[in-house]
């Protein structure tokens, strides 16, 4: 089964949304496979943003991924990485549609309260960043 990586920003935690936001994936059918809350370290959030290293919006992005706890979870299920992202919406959360979690709850580019891997590819990375492999659980829903 398809597993992907799911951050709740440190916005997320500042606006009490981590409730609402897990809901959404919970209900979606996905399973909860790891989930933790996090003080990002810079080494960490550099790891995890390489990609948009040199951007303009590079440092304020580590300054904003530091700026406070993160909750990463690990969420599993068919086409885990595109179901999650279409459940995110856009990066933009004025572009973002309704009934996304950002289309709903976020207005900027950057404090906008999820991440969500692209590829599983990029998935399996970006899990062995923020957990050990311990710290996953398989199980079976029972409904
Ligand atoms: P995320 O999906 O975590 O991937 C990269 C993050 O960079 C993105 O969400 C936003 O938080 C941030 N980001 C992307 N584009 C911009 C931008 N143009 N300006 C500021 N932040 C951005």
């Amino acid at each position: 089964m398809q597993k992907t990586l799911i951050l709740l920003k440190p916005d997320a935690v500042q606006r009490r949304l981590v409730g609402e936001i897990t809901r959404r994936f919970e209900q979606k059918g996905l399973r909860l496979a790891g989930l933790k809350l996090v003080q990002a370290p810079r080494e960490l959030a550099e790891k995890h943003y390489a990609v948009h290293k040199g951007k303009p919006f590079y440092e304020s992005l580590l300054t904003f991924l530091t700026s406070g706890p993160t909750v990463a979870m690990v969420w599993e299920g068919r086409e885990a990485v595109a179901a999650c992202r279409n459940l995110m919406g856009v990066t933009d959360g004025v572009k973002a549609g309704p009934g996304t979690v950002r289309g709903d709850l976020a207005l900027s580019v950057q404090n906008n309260l999820v991440h969500g891997s692209d590829s599983p590819e990029n998935a399996a990375t970006e899990i062995a960043l923020w957990f050990k492999p311990e710290d996953l659980v398989g199980y079976a829903i029972t409904d």
